[in-house]
């Protein structure tokens, strides 16, 4: 039988936001943690600073505590310029933490992390063969994802590398920043960057980015956070209702590389313009273990067109867990995004001695459309000398 997907990834070796919430004050903790403010005491918008480990090369890291007036914690690291923790009301106001993470940085470092709430890039999703020519010019990129490039390449990923904070003095916020050098992975142009997280009291996590360049470059900044709303670690999201604000995706070829073409989500298993539950139109963990699944049916994996004007803050997403009842709507200006079912997620064992199981949190990855710099036709991820690139997603967050 066909599979109602189009084409999906195919070999399991793959490398491996902010929220409206009910005005309401949480009616229980969970364990979020008070960590040392970092500013003068008696200082309400302080915001506290702790120290995250040290990574294997012994660059210190530090993690920092985003809190707002109804209780919602967000929690970002310098490693990565990561999104840590998350911490949600549901319906009766119970606070959960509800990202895929690490205790500290020796766990972003180990096999377990498949890019966890990272700042992704530079250019983040799949470049075809790990080349592309610009001006002129070919380069050459590792290809960490085979046959292709993933997520800003090897060691000097943007995720893997120690990024500098600044806390913000009049809000929950943090800046990180960093300077690539020309040559980093394989990319041209020293490319310096900024990434700010602020939690608002509007229950909503903003994040946005900025970059200017010597050099013309690609770049193409997302967030990895995996989200289940019932709690990391709390079983699958198979049972979460998605929405995505999308007509189109665009189709790839078997290593998931888009082929050129636009296509219609309409009469396929890609149709969520009506909310539907993630499970009902995906096998089960049993068929995905047959060799037939190993293919076009082990999830979703795919880059959405999102309607509306590209570089006008428009809604992408929205996710519910009917359980908890904690909704999730994600408003961008980045062209499309990428809906990512955890399909390559191992039971590996994250913050808490939680387990991360097989389709236990899913991505939605607000970005470019995947290997752009190698499609004319797709909207440009090459940032020239004098232009600052300048983008921004916002998770806003509720709970009914
Ligand atoms: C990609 C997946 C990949 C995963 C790695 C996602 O953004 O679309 O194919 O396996 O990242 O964690």
């Amino acid at each position: 039988m066909q599979s109602p997907f189009p084409t999906l990834f195919k070999t399991a070796a793959a490398a491996a936001s902010i929220l409206i919430m009910n005005a309401c004050s949480p009616a229980s903790e969970d364990n979020a943690g008070q960590p040392e403010p970092q500013t003068g005491d008696g200082d309400s918008n302080a915001i506290a600073k702790a120290d995250f480990g040290e990574t294997k090369a012994g660059e210190a890291t530090e993690i920092y505590t985003l809190t707002n007036k109804n209780g919602l914690v967000a929690k970002v690291t310098t490693y990565g310029a990561t999104l840590v923790e998350l911490h949600l009301p549901d319906k009766d106001g119970n606070l959960v933490d509800v990202i895929n993470g690490f205790d500290n940085v020796a766990g972003y470092e180990g096999d377990g992390n498949q890019y966890f709430g990272c700042t992704t890039g530079r250019v983040c999703n799949r470049i075809a063969k790990g080349k592309f020519t610009l001006d002129g010019e070919e380069y050459t990129l590792a290809t960490n994802n085979e046959p292709n490039h993933l997520h800003g390449g090897g060691d000097k990923a943007l995720s893997k590398q120690v990024w500098k904070a600044e806390p913000s003095a009049e809000a929950q916020a943090v800046t990180f920043s960093l300077t690539s050098p020309d040559g980093e992975e394989g990319y041209p142009g020293n490319l310096s960057m900024k990434v700010t997280y602020t939690l608002t009291d509007e229950n909503e996590l903003r994040i946005d980015y900025e970059a200017t360049t010597d050099k013309a470059t690609p770049v193409n900044l997302t967030n990895h956070a995996y989200f289940n709303l019932g709690g990391a670690g709390s079983g699958t999201i198979l049972s979460h209702e998605l929405t995505l604000n999308a007509d189109n995706y665009t189709a790839t070829d078997d290593t998931l590389i888009p082929t050129g073409k636009i296509e219609p989500v309409a009469d396929t298993a890609l149709d969520f313009r009506k909310a539907h539950v993630i499970g009902e139109r995906i096998p089960d963990k049993e068929a995905k273990e047959t060799a037939d699944c190993e293919t076009s049916t082990l999830g979703y994996d795919h880059n959405f067109v999102v309607n509306g004007e590209a570089g006008t803050m428009r809604l992408a997403a929205r996710l519910k867990d009917p359980a908890s009842g904690r909704v999730m709507e994600i408003h961008t200006d980045q062209p499309g995004i990428q809906f990512y079912s955890g399909n390559f997620l191992m039971e590996q064992e994250g913050k808490g001695g939680k387990k991360y199981p097989f389709r236990g949190a899913l991505c939605l990855e607000t970005q470019h459309f995947p290997d752009s710099v190698n499609h004319e036709d797709f909207p440009s991820t090459i940032l020239k000398p004098g232009d600052t690139y300048s983008t921004t997603t916002v998770h806003r967050f509720s709970a009914e």
